[in-house]
């Protein structure tokens, strides 16, 4: 079976799908941004209600494949680009009034499976992990970056304590010759973290995480992409993320908080709260959850998250605070290699 075959072969699940389309609302038509097409599972489901517009936008030039059918059905109502979602805002046709603007963090089932991506621990190809426009490769960070710098980037985006351990053990390795597979490394992980007998998860879950989201500056692209799509959205639309981790829980949380009635003055000695910084009439306090039944038929689902906010009629400003907030991340990835 050659790799595009097995390719078509991966059924995705669009994760919490009625839960996003209740909150969205297509039914009532207008244009919705679906940041992160996949394997357009949320795209295609809008599409289904008839006064409907979808731009969908997806790094991954691989996914481009599952556009095309819909381009096909949809001529006048579907666009696909090929962008990081970082850069909505340049994409002319997204300059409209979006009713709805969708981020679904992470990979599809497509990149997950398919072995030429180095994605999964056993994956005897090159060392890729790249979702799509990237400046670098798993291979160039693993074999060239700074010792102490791969360790800060474990410890922090992977939050795996033995950042040091595992970053000495794989600079041991590549001293004597590269790392080419992401197999390999996930055997120098191993070595590292003795007592990783004691891990229900595999021990090069965390470190692989967090290469993941270097290579990809997956934190960054999240930060700009809010930023980007609170910009686009007027009063009433509205903004879901869902989210896999909880490094990313954490911005959306943050992000959607600090410019909503929900962040509550710290003190009472304190003026009142400016109500021109607040950009969200309506923020869901608690994350939804997938229900027990999609966990057991995807087993994906079961860490995301889904949040959303509604936009009010403030005009936007740039969000400095959360971006500080977060610049730890942002400095991170942002390190040259
Ligand atoms: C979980 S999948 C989306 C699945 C989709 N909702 C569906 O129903 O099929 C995430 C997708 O987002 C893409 N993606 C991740 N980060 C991105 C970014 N910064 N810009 C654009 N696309 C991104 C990935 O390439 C991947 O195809």
């Amino acid at each position: 079976m050659n790799a595009t075959m097995s390719l078509e072969k991966t059924k995705h699940y669009p994760v919490m799908l009625n839960q996003v389309l209740s909150i969205i609302s297509p039914q009532h038509g207008g244009t919705f941004i679906d940041c992160t097409f996949g394997g357009g599972g949320y795209s295609e489901a809008i599409l289904k209600f008839p006064q409907t517009q979808v731009t969908a936008i997806d790094r991954d030039k691989l996914v481009e494949r599952f556009s095309k059918p819909l381009t096909k059905r949809f001529p006048k109502r579907f666009n696909f680009f090929q962008e990081k979602f970082s850069n909505i805002g340049k994409l002319d046709q997204n300059k409209l009034n979006a009713r709805a603007i969708i981020f679904d963090l992470g990979l599809s089932s497509f990149q997950l499976s398919d072995d030429k991506r180095g994605f999964s621990f056993g994956s005897k190809n090159f060392l890729n992990m790249e979702m799509g426009i990237n400046e670098y490769s798993t291979y160039e960070v693993i074999n060239t970056l700074d010792k102490e710098y791969l360790a800060k980037i474990i410890k922090i985006l992977g939050d795996e304590k033995d950042g040091k351990l595992i970053a000495n053990k794989i600079d041991k390795y590549r001293k004597k010759k590269p790392i080419k597979s992401s197999e390999q490394l996930a055997s120098i992980i191993k070595e590292a973290k003795k007592n990783y007998n004691r891990y229900k998860i595999n021990p090069a879950t965390k470190t692989f995480q967090a290469i993941r989201i270097f290579v990809n500056k997956e934190l960054t692209e999240l930060i700009l992409g809010l930023i980007e799509a609170t910009k686009l959205l007027s009063n009433g639309g509205v903004l879901a993320v869902v989210s896999f981790h909880s490094l990313e829980d954490k911005i959306v949380k943050n992000f959607f908080n600090l410019y909503s009635n929900l962040k509550t003055n710290p003190s009472r000695y304190l003026p009142e709260r400016n109500e021109k910084s607040i950009l969200f009439k309506n923020v869901s306090k608690k994350p939804i959850v997938p229900h027990q039944d999609e966990i057991i038929k995807n087993k994906r689902s079961r860490s995301a998250k889904l949040r959303y906010a509604i936009r009010n009629a403030n005009s936007f400003f740039y969000p400095e605070d959360f971006k500080n907030k977060f610049i730890k991340y942002t400095e991170l990835e942002g390190g040259k290699i």
